[in-house]
């Protein structure tokens, strides 16, 4: 008998597919996003993110009971705060915006997990995310007043402490803060891996937090370097961070790729504003289909090598793993 042996792919049905698949994703790995403001009865929509609204502290219950029907348990929070000034005092503020939203959400869902964004450009009256001295960013001050933001916000309820402002050593420094105050337990994840990117447009929009002068430039990434990413990665592991983070995703598939190659530590990827809007017009103008789309970026991410997806259509992708057209 003569046997020849073909090279072929694998054609076949729908279960064996998914049996044979090479990324897995699954809720349990996804973050949602949620702006927290002051007020109550808010629901006001973003314009510049369809479909994402700003909160107050009453009605984020309801959109976290929501959260955890669709089957997402964690919650990234953004507090946007009506008293902003040059050192952004509200953001260590034990009745701050978002540790009061904290508070309300642990009290009424215990299991929910709270990852709380730690960043003054929120709090700053000139938007930048470290306090400012003779027109310069004070790394070092700026240091100081992210430690006592990640103690009053970890006291507060939340779950894991987010750095998302890029100043040198500040994983280090939140990490004695917290140990200090007998939050040891209290994991960070650090946004170790943040380029300047236009991508976070919409979000600007939505946090007031554009830059008054300036840019984020000085501290933030140039999206020409990956080495650097693997520098910033081992800085922040030194540091003591127990999560990296690269942002943005879609642009920095490579980089994704490249830490995850290096560190031995779990790593998310930060799908944001920019590319969740650019996704939604598209999508609404009829040139792409949303959905789908969505779910293919989203299994991209991860195939690059992102163990958790930060993602503004975290609730949406839950769905569709329950439908089964993701995981
Ligand atoms: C705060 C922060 C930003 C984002 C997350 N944390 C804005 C920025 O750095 O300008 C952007 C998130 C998004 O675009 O979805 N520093």
């Amino acid at each position: 008998m003569n046997i020849t042996i073909r090279p072929r792919r694998l054609r076949v049905s729908a279960p064996i597919r998914k049996l044979v698949r090479e990324t897995r994703v699954s809720a349990d790995s996804l973050i949602y996003p949620l702006f927290v403001t002051e007020g109550s009865g808010v629901h006001n929509e973003i314009s510049s993110m369809p479909g994402q609204y700003h909160y107050s502290t009453d009605t984020i219950l309801d959109k976290a009971a929501e959260c955890l029907d669709a089957g997402i348990d964690k919650l990234l929070l953004f507090g946007l705060p009506s008293h902003k000034d040059e050192i952004g005092s509200m953001a260590w503020n034990d009745d701050g915006i978002t540790q009061q939203a904290i508070r309300g959400l642990k009290a009424k869902f215990p299991n929910l997990t709270i990852v709380a964004d730690v960043c003054l450009c929120e709090y700053t009256s000139h938007g930048h995310c470290g306090a400012v001295r003779d027109g310069v960013i004070d790394n070092d001050e700026t240091l100081e007043l992210l430690s006592k933001t990640s103690v009053s916000l970890a006291k507060s309820g939340a779950d894991i402490i987010a750095p998302s402002d890029m100043m040198d050593g500040r994983v280090a420094a939140i990490r004695s803060a917290l140990d200090e105050n007998g939050l040891v337990n209290t994991p960070i994840m650090s946004y170790s891996v943040k380029y300047a990117s236009a991508f976070y447009g919409p979000f600007r929009a939505a946090a007031d937090s554009a830059p008054q002068f300036g840019d984020r430039k000085t501290y933030q990434m140039d999206y020409h370097n990956v080495r650097e990413a693997i520098k910033e990665a081992n800085l922040d592991e030194a540091e003591g961070a127990d999560i990296l983070m690269v942002k943005p995703a879609l642009s920095f598939l490579d980089v994704i790729a490249a830490v995850k190659a290096e560190t031995s530590l779990p790593l998310a990827a930060y799908s944001v504003s920019g590319e969740y809007s650019m996704i939604k017009a598209a999508g609404a103008a009829g040139y792409i289909d949303e959905y789908a789309v969505m779910t293919e970026t989203a299994a991209g991410i991860y195939r690059a090598g992102a163990d958790i997806l930060i993602s503004y259509f975290a609730p949406e992708l839950a769905k569709a793993i329950k439908r089964g057209d993701l995981g």
